[in-house]
């Protein structure tokens, strides 16, 4: 790899895709092209190393023009198929050496540089093996649930926040108006980020969260404590990966066999109207979080870690992901950043400033 006299570098969108990603691919072309390099765009994540020759798309001034604010990937991504890394969490699968034989062969015949890879764990554990087996990879953070280790804060995260807290501000008229309960079931499957602080952001009266295993039956009393002193309407945001006490998670098979967190604001729902007698509804805003434009810190994350993935690449910092610190983007060690999801402490400040508000996180009555 290497060699050419005009430098050329590959990237790719792999995971599930966020507000932000575009931005990143935007970085990515300008940088370059200050440079004077060349850069193509693998279609669909890894998958798109597969091909003979390749499947990309040549990234020009024209096609990365005006992308910045829209969300998705103009790539595409998947987070399924043939190099995935990871199976579930915890869960470890290696790539087959036919696979990587395969890809090795593609970015051998593109006189690839280097290929930075723009995903969550999963994809950055795909990445670090391919670096450990000869590929010049550097990661970019990416994902909505900020549950990445090695870096304060993904691109995504912020967008993902915004939806929620637009959602609360909503439905608490709703809510106030019938004097009802209302569930808000947000994405964070192992990582209550997303539920914590969009549900401050929200004012929500009560935030569940995979890391603070919650009681039903503190959840009824502090519904009941509240409308004995006068807050008729209770709002609660749940992460889909919330757990009761008991260890208990909520999910539903697909038709394919696979099995997705899910379910587990229509159990809070029956349980609170029977429970409490309160008229209880639940909304799930699901993929609503991850579609959409990225806001205005998205939008200068993910430029800011293109441009750093392409002076990485410059330096030949290979095996290194982009990494936000102290309002700095710097580089760490892909292998810091995977195997370990980055989870809400339970002592966490935003979590003991949430407590000192009045929010209940299910594991006390908290009384109104
Ligand atoms: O990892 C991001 C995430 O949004 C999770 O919070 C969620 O459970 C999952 O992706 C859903 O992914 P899919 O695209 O497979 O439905």
């Amino acid at each position: 790899m290497g060699g050419s006299p005009r430098k050329r570098i590959g990237v790719l969108t792999s995971g599930g895709d966020c507000p932000g990603l575009n931005a990143v691919l935007r970085g990515i072309f300008c940088a370059s092209e200050e440079l004077g390099w060349e850069v193509i765009g693998f279609r669909d994540g890894f998958e798109g190393m597969l091909p003979d020759g390749g499947d990309y798309l040549p990234l020009t001034r024209e096609n990365t023009q005006g992308i910045m604010q829209i969300g998705g990937t103009i790539l595409g991504t998947t987070n399924k198929g043939h190099f995935t890394a990871k199976v579930a969490a915890g869960e470890k699968a290696s790539i087959s050496e036919e696979v990587i034989a395969k890809a090795s062969r593609t970015c051998r015949d593109l006189d690839l540089s280097a290929v930075i890879a723009i995903g969550g764990d999963g994809s950055l554990s795909t990445a670090l093996q391919l670096y450990r087996a000869g590929f010049p990879m550097i990661g970019v953070p990416k994902t909505i649930d900020n549950d990445l280790e090695a870096t304060a804060m993904t691109f995504g995260f912020d967008s993902a926040v915004a939806c929620v807290t637009d959602a609360l501000d909503r439905l608490h008229t709703t809510a106030a108006s019938h004097k009802r309960v209302i569930i808000v079931q947000v994405m964070g499957r192992h990582a209550g980020w997303i539920a914590l602080w969009g549900g401050l952001a929200g004012a929500a009266d009560m935030i569940l969260i995979p890391e603070i295993p919650f009681s039903l039956e503190h959840i009824a009393e502090t519904i009941q404590s509240r409308d004995a002193a006068g807050c008729k309407s209770t709002m609660i945001v749940v992460a889909e990966g919330a757990k009761t006490r008991h260890g208990q998670q909520f999910r539903k098979q697909s038709a394919s066999g696979e099995w997705r967190l899910g379910g587990i604001g229509e159990m809070l729902c029956q349980e609170i109207e029977s429970r409490t007698g309160k008229d209880t509804r639940v909304c799930v805003l699901g993929h609503l979080q991850r579609g959409g434009d990225p806001t205005t810190l998205d939008r200068i994350l993910g430029i800011r870690f293109g441009v750093k993935a392409v002076q990485l690449a410059e330096e030949g910092k290979f095996g290194t992901m982009v990494s936000y610190q102290n309002y700095q983007v710097l580089d760490v060690p892909i292998a810091e950043a995977v195997h370990h999801l980055k989870r809400v402490p339970p002592s966490d400040q935003l979590v003991e400033t949430a407590r000192a508000i009045g929010v209940s996180f299910g594991d006390k009555a908290v009384h109104g």
